[in-house]
């Protein structure tokens, strides 16, 4: 079976609101099977075993969170070659403007090689229902690409 792997940031009960309705989304895809681990315990063995992943942020001083880049830097070398083509998926919240992280994220996709298969989430203020339908449909088209 697929493994979707969801690396997280998660300091605030939005980011988990956000987190819960990823979950959701990607359960509607059963023929995937969810792994969810936080970015400050996730490493390689986590990224080798995933046929995608799906990265979640706040944005901090206009980049990503430091435990996503805690991530990148730890996985960075030991992935670079074994996981060309990944295909991942990301969202970012921000008070008010996600810009800085989102495009910190795709320099390092971009230098790992990755492919990106749905467009990236950026999500600003409380999220709504909107919002967190669009989490849910972030997550099952990045899951719905590793069918098959
Ligand atoms: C140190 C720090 C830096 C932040 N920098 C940014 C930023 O550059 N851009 C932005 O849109 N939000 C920024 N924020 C807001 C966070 O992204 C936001 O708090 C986080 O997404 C969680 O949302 P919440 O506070 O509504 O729960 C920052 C927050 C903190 C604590």
């Amino acid at each position: 079976m697929p493994r979707l792997l969801v690396v997280h940031h998660t300091p605030s009960p939005t980011l988990q609101a956000v987190l819960e309705a990823v979950r959701e989304g990607a359960a509607l895809v059963e023929e995937v099977e969810l792994v969810v681990r936080p970015a400050l315990s996730a490493g390689a063995a986590d990224l080798l075993a995933a046929d995608g992943v799906l990265l979640g942020t706040p944005a901090n001083i206009g980049y990503m969170s430091g435990a996503l880049k805690h991530f990148f830097d730890t996985v960075y070398y030991p992935c670079l070659d074994a996981t060309v083509g990944l295909p991942y998926g990301v969202y970012v919240h921000g008070g008010d403007d996600t810009s800085g992280a989102l495009s910190s994220i795709q320099r390092i996709t971009g230098a790992l090689r990755w492919k990106q298969v749905a467009a990236p989430l950026s999500l600003t203020g409380p999220p709504g229902p909107a919002d967190l339908a669009a989490c849910r449909e972030l997550a099952a088209t990045v899951a719905a690409t590793l069918i098959g």
